[in-house]
This record gives structure tokens, C-alpha cells and sequence, in this order.
């Protein structure tokens, strides 16, 4: 681990002397042509969280996963010699999709078309009347995209040729995710939200807390204190395109509502009980993910543009072991719907700055000191969207 923190922490003001302060341009909010950019300039040159390594535990097992971004259907597979691989789920003849499974165990994969087979490897092992084609087998293998895992996380690359290996991309952040109990994750529990907004309103809804206290009078209540009323983080953490927080911690929290403080008792004894240590975690990964860990839960957030106006939110709970008994069950069921409430009251204010931004009446939008995490983002995507124009036009 490097003996530096992972993100370079500073004051709001630091941030905002770093970040600039002026109005920001609303047009990549709700411009088609602008996300268009942004699925080849952000996503498709990023390294994207795609699944978890215990999802292929053995050889022949396998994940489908739509990434409507690259217009994508991938088959991540484990291979015989344990490597997990991703492909395309297209058929090399004549571009059938080889599985409409969401999941599976398999030791080959035979298109139905007209039964050309291919390994876990992705080799074509075999295909009728194969010598009419004059082809060679080792020319029609399943076509890869770049696989790297993290702490048990996959990310996916589609750059023929990614600029940086993931850890390169992850930079001090890799070693602290490898510190998180997710390499030792056998199961997890999700839920996924489809949200009709820009990603970018979505992101952006999950890296500030000036909303807090009104779209969340519960947790939002119980977050802020005199001293800090609107719960600010107290620091902003920043390394390359990536970010984070420190939270303010409130020195007399007020007494949270019964069911509330119920579900924490319940998270934190099941986290306990699951050996997951107290590590605090909060990171923003660029494009679009977070992975949170408190005591009582450990969670990833990662957000898919599905269109310029719609986005997929997944969120996944990781757990070290398998919840054999009817009680453990019950205390990750009962953390993860208290989470999934909170989450459940930001969709309205999404959709409802989607209708406002699509609207197009705004030229340009504002984001205070405590909004910086939102300013970071928004000009990282406008400098590789300016790049990609430029690649173009040179
Ligand atoms: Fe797959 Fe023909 S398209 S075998």
C-alpha cells in the first residue's frame, strides 16, 4: 500500500480555487450528439465495472451483461486455466448472438444457427462442414475485449488498445480497494434502478449533500447538526479523474426513527458476524462508479448510460460468506432495503432536473464549493470529449 493517501484531500475552497467557480455548460446534460462523444470518449476508452469474480467461481461459468454504452452484449467466462475473459457474445460466422442466458455453467458454447462451437477460451472448436468455408479455425475465435480485476471487481476496456492498464487508471486507489473485504466476497445482494436522466444528473445526485436535508428528512437529518445544518463533507479528495469525501461526522446525532436505527443494529451485526472490518471507504471512480464501505455495509454503485435521457444505476452489497441461516438472511435483507429507501427518494429530483435540463430553457447551470465533486466530473468528460473532437478534426 503507498504511504500516501490515495486521494489528495482538501478544503472546499482549496477545491474551488483548483476547479474554477464560473457557471457550467448545460448543453452536455441533454445533447444527444454530445452523449454520442461521450459513449466512445468516456466509456468506451474507461475501464468499466462490469461484475464480480465470485459471479464465474469455476471453469465454464459465465455472465451475459448488456452495455447499451458500447452497444454491447459481452460473455465474461472463466476459462480451464482459470483466467476470466471477456468477449462478445456475436457468433463469428454470421454474428448470431451465441446465448440470450444471463448467467450459466458451460464447457463450450454452440451457436444454434448452425452449431459452430467455441470454448471457454473463446477458440472455435468446431463447425460443420468447416472446410467448405477455406478459413482457419484460429482466425474465427470470439472477439475479446480487455478483462482486469481489482480486488475481485471486473472492469471492462474497449479501446483496441487501452491507453492504461486498470491499476494504472485506479492509481493509489487499487491498493486501497485491496484492502476492502471485496477480494473475499462469495455472494452479494442487488437491486438496480432505471432512472430517465442523463447519467451525469444521476452521478452527480450521489457526490454532494446539498440536497440531504430536503429530499432526505430521515438520514439527512440525522447527518447534519448545528454546526454544519446542510451536512458538508468536510473534504474533497481528487486523484486524475477520480474523487471522494470525507464526511462530516456529527458530534450529537439526533435519535434516528426506530425502523432506521433498527436496520444499522441489523447491518452492523451482520457485518460483524461476517467479519467485514470497520474500514470507512468513499470513492467516486470516473466515470460513473461508487464503492462505499462503512461498518455496516459494503456497496458499489455503478451507473450505465442507457441513452442520452436514460441511465441503469446497479447496486450490489458484498458479503464474505453465505448467509446460511434465516437470521443473517433477514439482517442483509433488511440493510439493504433501509439503503435501497434512501436511494428509492433521489429518483424524483433526477427525473424531474432531466425534464428541467431537457427542456433546453438553461444555457448554463452553477455548482457551489460543496457541489465540486460534480464541477470534477463535468470537466473531466468535457476535456475527453474536446479530445475525441479534436482526434477527429486533426
Ligand atoms: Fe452462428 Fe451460423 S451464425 S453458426
Amino acid at each position: 500500500m503507498a504511504d500516501r493517501p490515495a486521494l489528495e484531500m482538501l478544503l472546499p475552497e482549496e477545491a474551488a480555487k483548483r476547479l474554477g467557480s464560473g457557471p457550467v455548460d448545460a448543453g452536455p446534460y441533454h445533447d444527444p450528439a454530445w452523449f454520442e462523444d461521450e459513449r466512445e470518449a468516456v466509456f468506451r476508452r474507461s475501464w468499466i465495472h462490469v461484475g464480480h469474480a465470485c459471479e464465474v467461481p469455476e471453469p465454464g461459468c459465465f455472465i451475459r451483461r448488456e452495455l447499451e454504452y458500447a452497444r454491447a452484449s459481452l460473455l465474461i467466462v472463466r476459462g480451464k486455466d482459470g483466467a476470466i475473459r471477456a468477449f462478445h457474445n456475436v457468433c463469428t460466422h454470421r454474428g448470431t448472438q451465441l446465448t440470450q442466458e444471463a448467467q450459466g455453467k458451460r464447457s463450450t458454447f454452440s451457436c444454434r444457427y448452425h452449431m459452430w462451437t467455441f470454448g471457454a477460451d473463446g477458440a472455435l472448436l468446431s463447425a460443420p462442414d468447416f472446410e467448405r468455408f477455406g478459413l482457419e479455425k484460429s482466425a474465427c475465435g470470439l472477439k475479446q475485449v480487455h478483462l482486469e480485476a481489482c480486488a475481485g471487481l471486473l472492469f471492462v476496456n474497449f479501446a483496441k488498445q487501452p491507453d492504461q492498464s486498470l491499476r494504472e487508471f485506479l492509481g493509489d486507489i487499487a491498493d486501497e480497494l485491496e484492502l476492502l473485504p471485496l477480494s473475499r466476497t462469495v455472494e452479494f445482494d442487488e437491486y438496480t434502478f432505471e432512472i430517465d436522466a442523463n447519467w451525469k444528473i444521476y452521478v452527480d445526485n450521489f457526490q454532494e449533500n446539498y440536497h440531504l436535508r430536503f429530499i432526505h428528512p430521515n438520514t439527512g437529518a440525522a447527518a447534519a447538526g448545528p454546526e454544519n445544518p446542510l451536512a458538508y463533507p468536510t473534504h474533497y479528495g481528487f486523484s486524475g479523474p477520480h474523487r471522494g469525501q470525507t464526511l462530516w461526522r456529527n458530534p450529537s446525532p439526533p435519535q434516528l426513527p426506530p425502523t432506521l436505527r433498527m436496520a444499522m443494529e441489523r447491518g452492523l451485526k451482520a457485518a460483524g458476524r461476517d467479519g467485514f472490518p470497520p474500514r470507512k471507504t468513499d470513492f467516486k471512480l470516473f466515470p460513473a462508479m461508487f464503492v462505499l464501505g462503512l461498518a455496516s455495509h459494503m456497496f458499489t454503485h455503478t451507473v450505465y448510460p442507457i441513452s442520452v435521457n436514460r441511465t441503469r444505476g446497479v447496486i450490489r452489497f458484498y458479503w464474505p460468506n453465505r448467509a446460511t441461516d434465516a437470521s443473517t438472511r433477514f439482517a442483509r435483507e433488511f440493510s439493504v432495503a433501509s439503503v435501497r429507501d434512501v436511494h428509492a427518494e433521489d429518483r424524483g429530483v433526477i427525473e424531474a432536473g432531466q425534464g428541467g435540463l431537457g427542456a433546453g430553457v438553461l444555457d448554463v447551470i452553477h455548482f457551489q464549493d460543496h457541489e465540486m465533486l460534480c464541477r470534477h466530473l463535468n470537466e473531466q468528460v468535457r476535456l475527453r470529449v474536446e479530445a475525441l473532437r479534436a482526434e477527429r478534426n486533426a
